[in-house]
Order: C-alpha cells, then sequence, then structure tokens
C-alpha cells in the first residue's frame, strides 16, 4: 500500500527523514515545508516545497518536526482534513497535538546531525496513535523504513527520553571532558578514540554492568583521591558524583 506523507520543518530529523522516504518503496513523499525555504531547496527535484501553510497538499500523515517549542503552533496552523498528525518528539505528549482528531508520535530513538549519514533501518521507531486504526498506519509506515518499531506511550516517551539522555547526551559530554582533561596536560586527545569506541562495543557485547572497570568499581580510594587533584572544581563534583554512583552499584566504598 502506497502512504502519502508530508514533512513539516527543515532541521535534522525531517532532513533525515524526507531523504529516506524519497528513498523507500512504497511511500510517496508529497511535500515538505519548512518556514524557511533555504534549509530544503536541495529536496525541491525530489517533492514539492514550501514555506506556506496555506499551500499544503493532501497526504495520509503529516509528520511534524520542528523544535518542541513549535510543535504546537504549526499544528494549530495546520489546516487538513480528517488526516493523521504525528510529532517525532522524545519529550512532548500526544496531547500537543489535540486540535487534531488523528494524533499520533513517530519518535526515532537516535541521535541526528543533518550532514551526518545514519542507516534508518536500525533504528528503533517508537510510535503511538489516539486511535488504534492510526496506530497500525504508523506501523505500517514505519516497517517501510526500520526493522524495529514499539508502541511507547506518552508517559513511557518521557521516560525513554531520559534514559536517551543518560545513553547518549551524557557519555558524550564525558567524551568531551576526557578531551578537554588531556588537553590541559598537553597530551593529544585523539589518544582517547580507540578506548571511545571499545567503550560503546563492549557495553553492547557483555552489557554496561559486567563492563565497568575503574578504580570506583574496585573501591580503590587512593586513586579515587589522587585523580580528584587533577580536576577543576566542577570535574571534580561529576567524578565524586558518578564514581560513588559506581561504587554503590558494586556494594563498594570509596
Ligand atoms: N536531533 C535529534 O537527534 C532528534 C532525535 C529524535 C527526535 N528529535 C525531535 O525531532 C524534532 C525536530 O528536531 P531537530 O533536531 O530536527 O530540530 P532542528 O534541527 O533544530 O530544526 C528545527 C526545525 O524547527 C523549525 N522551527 C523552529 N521554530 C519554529 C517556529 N516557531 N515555527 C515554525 N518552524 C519552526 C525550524 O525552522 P527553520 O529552519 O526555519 O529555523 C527547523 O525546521 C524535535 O521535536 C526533536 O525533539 C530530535
Amino acid at each position: 500500500m502506497m502512504i502519502k506523507v508530508i514533512i513539516l520543518g527543515g532541521g535534522n530529523v525531517a532532513m533525515h527523514l524526507a531523504h529516506v522516504f524519497i528513498k523507500a518503496h512504497e511511500i510517496k513523499l508529497v511535500q515538505v515545508f519548512n518556514r524557511t525555504l533555504t534549509s530544503i531547496e536541495n529536496l525541491k527535484e525530489h517533492t514539492a516545497i514550501t514555506d506556506n501553510l496555506k499551500k499544503i497538499k493532501k497526504a495520509d500523515i503529516y509528520i511534524i518536526s520542528v523544535s518542541d517549542s513549535a510543535i504546537k503552533l504549526v499544528a494549530s496552523k495546520l489546516k487538513i482534513n480528517n488526516a493523521l498528525v504525528v510529532h517525532t518528539s522524545g519529550s512532548s505528549s500526544i496531547a500537543v497535538l489535540k486540535d487534531h482528531k488523528r494524533s499520533g508520535v513517530f519518535y526515532p530513538l537516535q541521535t541526528f546531525s543533518k550532514n551526518r549519514k545514519i542507516d534508518f533501518s536500525n533504528i528503533p521507531l517508537c510510535i503511538e496513535a489516539t486511535h488504534s486504526k492510526d496506530l497500525l498506519l504508523l506501523q505500517q509506515l514505519a516497517m517501510k523504513i526500520s526493522k524495529t518499531y514499539y508502541h511507547i506511550d506518552s508517559e513511557q516517551r518521557k521516560k525513554l527520553h531520559t534514559a536517551a539522555v543518560f545513553v547518549n547526551n551524557f557519555v558524550n559530554h564525558l567524551y568531551y571532558l576526557g578531551g578537554e582533561i588531556c588537553t590541559k596536560y598537553n597530551i593529544e586527545s585523539d589518544i582517547l578514540r580507540p578506548l571511545i569506541k571499545e567503550t560503546a562495543d563492549k557495553a553492547l557485547d557483555i552489557s554496561p554492568l559486567d563492563a565497568q572497570t575503574g578504580p570506583a568499581r574496585r573501591g580503590d580510594t587512593i586513586t579515587f583521591k589522587k585523580h580528584l587533584t587533577n580536576l577543576t572544581p566542577d570535574q571534580q563534583e561529576i567524578y565524586k558524583l558518578l564514581s560513588h554512583s559506581i561504587s554503590k552499584t558494586y556494594g563498594k566504598k570509596l
């Protein structure tokens, strides 16, 4: 079954979705809207583009993929007849689309940046809809572009988004801080790259609980105290907080 889709937004997620829909079988990307035309201009040869919400065409599913703070506004300006409207946000409830009779969520659990290629087929798609028929429709859309989808309601999605902040945003920030410490002591931060890669690979292979190493897991108070002397006050706070979380997990004291 061919599914006709319109995307509203021209940011990271919107552009990734647009490219994957263009390539997918049995999905027709009818149009892309963005308030700034320049960022979606390169889609012109594949689909219709517009910066005017009054010129929105007909489709089966309208995907609003704009900044969280603008979803409600764009949804309220979108005047369509009884079609399904979804957003792609991890932190916004389905209720922000309540102006529309048929609403849903199509949240890809992945981190997107515009110029980074990503294999969509491995991305878990978290779907939710107010009507069971629409959940089926989103399921069909999901299956055309990815190997995995999950039914996740708005309450669960908020929790999932919190978990995602831990495994993505926080871990990434720790990579950054590790690099800063190297630079401060005249060590090339690239030296950490193989360690970053092996840490992620090992956690996936044998579970994060089994993969943990280091002074906090061993309850090595001497090293713990020595490390603190190399750090700024802010870094010390983070080091202490994470070390205590680790030592507690393994029943050790620092
Ligand atoms: N990035 C991720 O890794 C990621 C992952 C999963 C889900 N999400 C979710 O996907 C959605 C889009 O995120 P993103 O990272 O793709 O955003 P983004 O790259 O920051 O792009 C923001 C988009 O929102 C539009 N916009 C902002 N304010 C607007 C307004 N007042 N009226 C109309 N349009 C407005 C921008 O238009 P202009 O181009 O005109 O500025 C742009 O198209 C969000 O709900 C986000 O939570 C993001």
